[in-house]
């Protein structure tokens, strides 16, 4: 796996937070990360990836960073993380850390000094006017909380631009200090041996007025500089794009052979049309969004394929309709928030255990870096009733996983033996894709082949939620 490590390698996202808490504050930490790696080695992960567990006033979960080279001290502290790391390469585990640039918290010094000093050092890192009338028509993503992408400054008497919460400002790609500072951050945790950094919000790097101000051409570039300074400096540091955005869009992010960004991107469209697929129990769009996920990919770059996340299932790349439908059956009494369903995975699939062997089974046999998130394999509940996405962080249940791991039938196992069957079977990590006929309306069947050397049919049938390799 040395080259591109990341081709097919199965992704934990592991919040810190809801862990592990090894001394009993309430709060998961890297102490109990570390007791806990041997079961992630065990369970078949290979790489671990973890939201942002750095120096925050945690308004967005970490997300609102004010010191991208110190850790929150509730978690530990570096070195604590320097022991995660080396004990994850023994157990052959890669590490992969977010990297937010999008935005910092408003507490990090680069934001207090520009709001202070408009012509000091930091006075352009971040993006100011003097009314709120630039980009007008840019959509607004915490809709919930949120009325405006700009907030007015009592310091500076400007207003400053943020894709998310107010607490949240963007920083300002045009200026060339800012670049040379994100490259600093991304050398600092790249040095440590960390093996690749999830890109929060990528698109939204940049604003152009007149355009949308997503995906636009500059942060493709910019993409395209970051891929370029790892790949001088290091040995295969991937890069995971976080874009949801229509496929034409989000494929981009791939860059082109000779331009090359990022190594991975979520998979949002699968995410979605499966869980559309599960409740339509028909596959005509399903099928036809993998043909289109999988028919430009350039060279060592794949698909992150995930079920749920930290964050809602967002539903914002499906039809007006399918859109209604899926809050019909799927969004909890407490309705939607941010245009996403507060939900985890198991209670989404009303714990319906045929129905999520089988599109788990089926996430693992597409071609990609399979993403699991924390506690989905011991069927983890969630709480709607909690604000904003606590609802999907609620503490890992160690119990359950020591009595699931005692039970030879439950879905932890299952799911154990199934990452170690993909592990045997070459033609489900490399293999060629080819989508084949179903025999009915709700069956999808394709075939993975390596020729000459391995080849397996996959086929899961929504109608009954079975599945079979073959
Ligand atoms: C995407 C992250 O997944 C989400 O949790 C966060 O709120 C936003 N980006 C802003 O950083």
């Amino acid at each position: 796996m040395a080259a591109k490590w990341y081709e097919h390698a199965v992704f934990y996202e592991l919040y810190t937070r809801a862990f592990r808490d090894s001394d009993g504050d309430g709060f998961g930490d890297f102490s109990g990360v570390l007791e806990k790696l041997d079961y992630l080695a065990d369970l078949g992960i290979d790489a671990i990836w973890f939201p942002p567990f750095y120096a925050s006033p945690l308004r967005d979960g970490g997300y609102d960073i004010s010191d991208y080279r110190a850790v929150d001290p509730r978690y530990g502290t570096l070195e604590d993380f320097e022991k995660i790391i080396r004990k994850a390469h023994g157990l052959g585990m890669k590490i992969v850390l977010d990297l937010v640039l999008n935005h910092t918290s408003d507490q990090h010094p680069w934001f207090r000094e520009s709001r202070k000093d408009p012509t000091g050092k930091y006075g352009d890192y971040y993006v100011w006017a003097d009314d709120d009338k630039g980009y007008a028509g840019t959509r607004i993503i915490f809709s919930e909380t949120e009325s405006a992408n700009w907030t007015y400054d009592a310091v500076r008497r400007q207003y400053f631009w943020h894709r998310f919460y107010k607490e949240q400002p963007d920083l300002n790609f045009d200026c060339p200090a800012v670049h040379e500072e994100v490259l600093g951050i991304a050398d600092f945790w790249a040095s440590k041996g960390v093996d690749g950094f999830r890109l929060d919000a990528i698109p939204y790097l940049y604003e152009r007025e007149g355009t949308n101000n997503e995906s636009l051409s500059e942060t493709h570039a910019f993409l395209v500089k970051l891929r370029r300074h790892l790949d001088e400096h290091y040995d295969c540091v991937a890069l995971l794009a976080e874009a949801c955005t229509p496929i034409p869009e989000n494929v981009k992010f791939f860059g082109t052979d000779s331009l090359p960004e990022c190594s991975l991107c979520f998979n949002f469209s699968l995410a979605s049309q499966l869980f559309a697929a599960m409740k339509l129990k028909e596959v005509n769009r399903l099928s036809a969004v993998i043909s289109e996920l999988y028919g430009h990919l350039p060279q060592n770059a794949t698909w992150s394929n995930f079920l749920r996340n930290h964050d809602f299932l967002t539903l914002e790349l499906l039809s007006p309709t399918l859109e209604a439908q899926m809050i019909d059956w799927y969004a909890p009494p407490q309705g939607i928030r941010n245009s996403g369903i507060a939900r985890r995975l198991a209670p989404l699939l009303g714990y319906n255990e045929a129905q999520l062997r089988a599109v788990t089974a089926l996430l693992i046999s597409l071609p990609g870096a399979p993403c699991w998130y924390y506690g989905d394999e011991l069927l983890m509940a969630d709480d709607p009733a909690l604000p904003d996405r606590d609802s999907v962080r609620l503490p890992m249940p160690w119990a359950d996983a020591d009595k699931a791991l005692a039970d030879s039938g439950s879905f932890l196992n299952w799911f154990k033996e199934t990452l170690a069957f993909r592990r045997k079977r070459p033609a489900l990590l490399t293999g060629d894709l080819e989508i084949l006929d179903g025999t009915c309306a709700a069956v999808l069947r394709f075939r993975r082949t390596i020729p000459d050397k391995d080849t397996v049919t996959f086929e899961i049938d929504f109608s009954t939620d079975t599945y079979r390799w073959y």
